[in-house]
């Protein structure tokens, strides 16, 4: 390290949360910066199963503090849920977890706005955990944040003024289920109580930590594809999930960040609306979902799956910084006779190499595929390259070669030990 920031190359579900756990070995701090209760970070550690919404994954290693900064949007329901399983199942979550005074809070309203939108012709297949509205708030400036719920006068405020601005939408539900003000503040006096040990600025913690040369992992949440900048607009989430997001969601300057990796599926997946270009053809569609259990964590929604997208891939490389990336789920592809990779969007006589920002053009394109012979032969059990079929070896080598990117590791199994580490200077592994 000592400061690395690991964000998704691809539309989300590229496996972060297990590499993180991988390199939280090592790291003091373990920080998300963005995104919210939509994550679902799932690691597996000596066959027990975590999935993680709002913790950052490091919090299953013994020795990492976790951060949660700024820029995440908390809903404090999914947050104390989390904490309690954590607890009950050994973890010493009170101890570790530092929460910033300035992250916004998802309250109600959020929840039944989100879903009022998605229950309309605007739909974009979000996750429905109040996403959106949380942030649209943040930037409207009407938002809640951890600081402003310790100051029950001034949430009783800024409450009020949002159910009355929002009742056009929050009357639409039956009055049974419309948030009230006085229930709503009843609620978040007992989550103020829960959260004031947890509080503090975030960013003082880091930038001292940093100063004192501790190791400091950054954890990015959805992917680039999703990014509410460079992602496919208006289907994206509602943050910065490339890198530059570990900046302004964490209170560190860009000049404190030493390395960037991003994590790429093998192939690609995509859950909820928006253009997936690379779309595998049913069969085949059928056969890596069912091989790479290819269900939304947060939501258990089917991912939709396809090819290797390099014209996603060179425009996250590019957004994002890449230093290396690390390759998951190569084992899902161990059943297939054939492999594509889509390296070029081709729109009439206009080919594209980089993810075009028009929605409309991109549903022109069609994918310019490159087929490669599978291997057809279990990869589960492969620690080094060498171990694996040269056909395996040949679409490493290829994607290598088309994507400019240096491969830092290749994931071949959901377990811990199951991955092939190239790039020896990352920090150590725990195995
Ligand atoms: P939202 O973040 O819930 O507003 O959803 C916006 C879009 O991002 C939808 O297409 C979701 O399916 C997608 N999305 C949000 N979080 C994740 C994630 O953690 N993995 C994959 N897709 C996600």
């Amino acid at each position: 390290m000592p400061a690395l920031v690991v964000i998704g190359a691809q539309w989300g579900d590229e496996g972060k949360g297990r590499v993180v756990d991988l390199l939280s070995a090592k790291a003091d701090l373990v920080v998300r910066y963005q995104g919210g209760a939509n994550a679902g970070h799932t690691v597996i550690v000596g066959g027990e199963k975590f999935i993680l919404h709002l913790i950052p994954s490091g919090v299953i290693h013994p020795n990492a503090t976790c951060l949660i900064g700024n820029g995440v949007v908390l809903d404090p329901k999914t947050l104390f849920d989390e904490i309690d399983d954590l607890i009950a199942r050994g973890l010493d979550v009170p101890n570790r977890l530092l929460i910033s005074e300035r992250a916004h809070l998802t309250l109600p309203y959020h929840l039944i706005m989100d879903k009022a939108r998605e229950a309309g012709t605007r739909s974009i297949g979000t996750t429905q955990r109040g996403i959106g509205p949380t942030y649209t708030d943040k930037i409207a400036r009407l938002g809640v944040r951890v600081a402003d719920v310790l100051d029950e006068e001034l949430l009783r405020g800024r409450v009020a003024q949002n159910l009355a601005d929002k009742a056009p939408v929050l009357n639409l539900v039956p009055e049974a289920d419309r948030p009230k003000l006085d229930e709503i503040l009843a609620t978040f006096r007992v989550y103020a109580e829960r959260l004031k040990p947890y509080v503090a600025d975030v960013s003082a913690v880091l930038n001292e930590a940093l100063r004192s040369g501790k190791n400091v992992l950054f954890e990015g949440a959805q992917g680039t594809g999703l990014d509410i900048d460079f992602g496919t607009y208006p289907y994206v989430t509602s943050s910065n999930a490339s890198a530059g997001g570990a900046c302004t969601g964490s209170g560190i300057g860009p000049t404190k960040i030493d390395r960037v990796i991003g994590i790429s599926k093998a192939y690609l997946t995509r859950v909820g609306l928006g253009p997936f270009p690379s779309k595998m053809e049913p069969e085949a569609e059928a056969l890596a979902r069912q091989r790479g259990n290819e269900y939304g964590a947060t939501t258990g929604r089917p991912r939709d799956c396809g090819w290797f997208d390099l014209p996603l891939m060179k425009h996250s490389a590019e957004i994002n910084g890449l230093d290396g990336v690390v390759i998951t789920k190569l084992d899902v592809l161990d059943a297939f006779a054939e492999i594509k990779v889509c390296v070029a969007y081709q729109c009439g006589d206009t080919r594209y190499d980089r993810l075009p920002a028009s929605l409309s053009q991109l549903a022109k394109c069609e994918p310019v595929f490159e087929t490669m012979p599978g291997w057809e032969a279990d990869t589960s059990a492969a620690r080094t390259l060498a171990d694996l079929p040269g056909n395996a070896r040949r679409y490493l080598e290829r994607l290598n070669a088309l994507t400019g990117v240096p491969l830092s590791a290749v994931s071949v199994g959901p377990s811990r030990e199951e991955i092939i580490l190239l790039d020896e200077t990352l920090p150590a592994y725990a195995f």
